[in-house]
């Protein structure tokens, strides 16, 4: 087990790039079943999170090398239909690999995902979409045993009651191969749905509207690999700007494209941030105190993202005057504000609601990563904060964040990565 150790209070500056964004990764590598040849993932990051899909591709029986940030998949062998639980628990997301294997094989087990760190995480609109494709599905004892008739899987209308963005890559990836014409509406239309889209197209896909509520996706009798770039992280683009913003710092963040993140530029402005934007990349100066921002509703794409809501929460813990907060998305996605507290931060939640009355200063403490976002906004803090903060439990922090000590170290960050159990002190 390993811990962060941040010395707070150092003015982040400098230029940072951001690697490949896992939202896209993940899908795309269990998209890589369906072509039966090889792909190669160009940007691919190298996160915990990509290393267990690397591990189903690879217990499924597929080929799989990774050179620096390239992953090459070959696809033409696929002995399973099954995920291991082990593996399925390792990552809740795996769920996208049921639409790439039924589609495939014709046939697919998996245990349900179950509920993770964000609450309860329902997939009653994949499964009822798939079986509106004609999948049989039977859910036993905790798991979900998929089959195909004769018929194949067919295209048909599906109506999502909520843009679900991981219902609408399972139907996505299970319609690419089905016989006729599948219609999503209501798609979700975030970033890594074009990515995706863009991937299968280039594959032999006929796959229209993505990026729209309405995507059209005409069934090809077969697809072949092809070499895609996976699109920059958005999110982790988003919180390299919020430690630079809570130090009152100036940074450049490369490689990554704003427009994927419009809904979270103007409120950093709002917070009093000096911003530049380039075609891809983003310049901000947080030179002034940073002021609280009017309420912040995390909506499905092109809302504010319910992945920076706990980003912008640690910043605003030490703007002046008040923050509103309400999520929309998930159900338990408030488990880092009782960290931010024991840091001095002053919020109160009400169900849906947080509210944040901006401190002078946070102190640093021990505290712990509740999940992967709320991990991160415990570094934004200690980076702010006075003195040290130590930051347990990072193993959620690296299921999205490649390379994040070392970058950050580049641009002034005094944090180190240590084994848990040790108080060694920060370097300088
Ligand atoms: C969500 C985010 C996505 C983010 C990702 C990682 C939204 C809309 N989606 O995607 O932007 O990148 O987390 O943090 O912000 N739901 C159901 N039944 C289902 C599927 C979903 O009720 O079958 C509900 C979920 O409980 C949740 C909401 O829909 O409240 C969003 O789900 P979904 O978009 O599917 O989540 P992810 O794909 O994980």
């Amino acid at each position: 087990m390993e811990k962060f150790v941040v010395r707070g209070g150092r003015r982040l500056s400098g230029e940072v790039d951001v690697h490949g964004a896992k939202n896209s990764a993940l899908p795309l590598l269990a998209a890589t079943i369906l072509c039966g040849s090889q792909s190669v993932l160009h940007n691919c990051p190298s996160l915990s999170d990509v290393d267990a899909a690397c591990m189903i591709l690879d217990y499924l029986g597929c080929g799989i090398s990774r050179e620096e940030n390239s992953v090459v998949v070959d696809t033409s062998n696929l002995e399973h239909f099954e995920v291991p639980d082990t593996l399925m628990r390792e990552m809740r997301s795996s769920i996208v690999f049921l639409g790439a294997i039924i589609a495939r094989l014709g046939r697919c087990r998996l245990c349900f995902p179950g509920g993770c760190e964000l609450g309860p995480r329902p997939i009653d609109l994949h499964l009822s979409a798939l079986r509106q494709m004609g999948i049989d599905i039977r859910e036993e004892h905790g798991y979900l045993d998929c089959s195909v008739s004769a018929r194949g899987i067919q295209g048909t209308k599906i109506v999502l009651s909520f843009p679900s963005v991981g219902a609408t890559e399972n139907i996505m990836l299970a319609a690419v191969l089905a016989k006729g014409d599948t219609v999503i509406v209501n798609a979700a239309r975030e970033p890594e749905i074009i990515d995706l889209a863009q991937y299968l197209n280039k594959c032999g896909a006929r796959i229209l509207g993505a990026g729209g509520g309405t995507i059209v996706i005409h069934g090809v009798r077969n697809l072949h690999g092809c070499e895609h770039t996976v699109i920059p992280d958005r999110i982790v683009t988003v919180t390299y700007l919020c430690m630079a913003a809570i130090t009152g710092g100036e940074i450049i963040v490369n490689r990554c494209i704003p427009s994927h993140f419009d809904a979270v530029t103007p409120v950093l402005e709002q917070m009093g941030c000096r911003m530049n934007v380039y075609p891809d990349s983003i310049y901000l100066n947080a030179s002034r105190r940073l002021r609280g921002v009017k309420t912040i509703r995390t909506l499905p794409y092109p809302g504010f993202p319910t992945d920076a809501q706990a980003l912008i929460m640690a910043v605003s813990t030490v703007a002046e005057g008040t923050s509103v907060f309400v999520e929309n998305i998930f159900e338990s996605r408030y488990k880092h504000i009782g960290e931010l507290a024991r840091m001095g931060a002053d919020i109160k939640v009400e169900g849906k609601v947080a509210i944040v009355d901006g401190v002078e200063k946070l102190y640093g403490a021990d505290v712990e990563a509740t999940d992967l976002r709320g991990g991160a906004s415990l570094l934004i803090a200690g980076l702010g904060a006075e003195g040290i903060t130590r930051v347990t439990n990072i193993g959620h922090i690296d299921r999205g964040y490649d390379g994040l000590e070392k970058t950050l170290r580049e641009i002034g960050a005094d944090i180190q990565r240590e084994k848990e159990g040790l108080n060694g002190s920060c370097s300088s």
